[in-house]
C-alpha cells in the first residue's frame, strides 16, 4: 500500500534577513502518522513547523521559496484562519489563555462560529476527553486554566487545538518543561491521538523521538540530512552526520 502524503513541501527555503534558515526542504508526511524531527539547536527545526502554518511571517524580515501543499491544496490558496485551523500547533511552554479551563477550549469554536450552548459544551467534552484530561478536569471547568499543572496544561493546548478539528497537530518541543510523568502523559495522548491526526513533532531528545515517532528526519543547519523509519534511522543512519548526532559526539 502506498502510503497518502498529507503535507508536502516542495524546494522549501527559508530566511530571516539575509540568514539562509532552511534550504531546499523536500519532505512528505503521510496521514496519521508521527513524524519525529530532531536536530542540534539552530537547525531550523522550529521554523520549519512554523512555516507549514505561515507563522513565520509574523516576523517581517521573514522570506520563504516554494510550495507547501496540505493534501491536494497548496497552502497559499488557504487564508491564515482557516490554515492554522487545519494545521494546529502546540508550543514548548503551554499557552493556556487566562481565562477558565471550559473557555480555553470553547474559544476556538466560538472564533469559527459555534455559539449554541449545548454544541458547545459537547465540543468542549470531546475535546477533553481525546486529550485524555476530561477526568482530571470535568469538575472544575470553571477554574482557571492557570491552576492546572504544566502538564495539564499541555494537554489542554491538546484540547484547544482539537476543539476545531485539525487535520494536522504541530508539536514544538512540547514536553520541554515536563517532568517525566507529565511527559508520558503528553506521549500516551498522541498515541491515542494516532489514529484520525497526522502529528508531527520537534524534539531536541532524541530518545523522545525513538519512543513516539514512526518515521524521523534530521535536520542540520537547515539541511534534512536524513529521513528513516525512525528505528531504522537510530541504528542504522546512512549518513555520518546522522550517526553524530544520534550517537551524542555533537548537538
Ligand atoms: N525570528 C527570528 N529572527 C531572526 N532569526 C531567527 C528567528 N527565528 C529563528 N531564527 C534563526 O533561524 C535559525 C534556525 O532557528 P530555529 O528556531 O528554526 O532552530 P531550531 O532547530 O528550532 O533550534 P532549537 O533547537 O534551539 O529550538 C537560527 O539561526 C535562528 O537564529
Ligand atoms: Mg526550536
Amino acid at each position: 500500500m502506498v502510503a497518502e502524503a498529507i503535507i508536502r513541501t516542495i524546494d522549501l527555503n527559508c530566511w530571516f534577513g539575509a540568514l539562509t534558515v532552511l534550504k531546499d526542504i523536500n519532505l512528505e508526511i503521510y496521514k496519521n502518522e508521527i513524524f519525529g524531527i530532531i536536530g542540534p539547536a539552530n537547525s531550523g527545526k522550529t521554523t520549519f513547523l512554523r512555516a507549514l502554518n505561515r507563522l513565520n511571517y509574523l516576523n517581517i524580515s521573514y522570506q520563504q521559496t516554494g510550495e507547501i501543499f496540505l493534501g491536494e491544496q497548496n497552502i497559499r490558496t488557504l487564508s491564515d484562519n482557516i490554515l492554522r485551523k487545519k494545521i494546529g500547533i502546540i508550543f514548548a511552554l503551554p499557552q493556556v489563555l487566562p481565562v477558565s479551563i471550559y473557555n480555553n477550549v470553547a474559544y476556538g469554536p466560538k472564533v469559527h462560529g459555534f455559539t449554541g450552548k449545548d454544541t458547545l459544551s459537547q465540543i468542549v467534552e470531546t475535546a477533553l476527553k481525546k486529550a485524555y484530561l476530561w477526568e482530571e478536569v470535568k469538575d472544575r471547568l470553571s477554574e482557571p486554566a492557570a491552576r492546572l499543572s504544566g502538564g495539564q496544561q499541555q494537554r489542554l493546548c491538546i484540547a484547544r487545538t482539537l476543539a476545531v478539528e485539525p487535520q494536522v497537530i504541530l508539536y514544538d518541543e512540547p514536553c520541554s518543561g515536563l517532568d517525566p510523568i507529565s511527559t508520558a502523559k503528553v506521549e500516551d495522548t498522541m498515541q491515542q491521538l494516532k489514529e484520525n491526526y497526522t502529528q508531527i513533532l520537534v524534539t531536541n531528545n532524541t530518545k523522545q523521538a525513538g519512543r513516539v515517532s514512526e518515521r524521523c528526519g534530521f535536520f542540520l543547519m537547515g539541511e534534512l540530512v536524513e529521513i528513516g523509519q525512525t528505528p531504522v534511522l537510530f541504528t542504522k543512519p546512512r549518513d555520518k552526520r546522522t550517526d553524530d548526532y544520534i550517537s551524542g559526539r555533537f548537538g
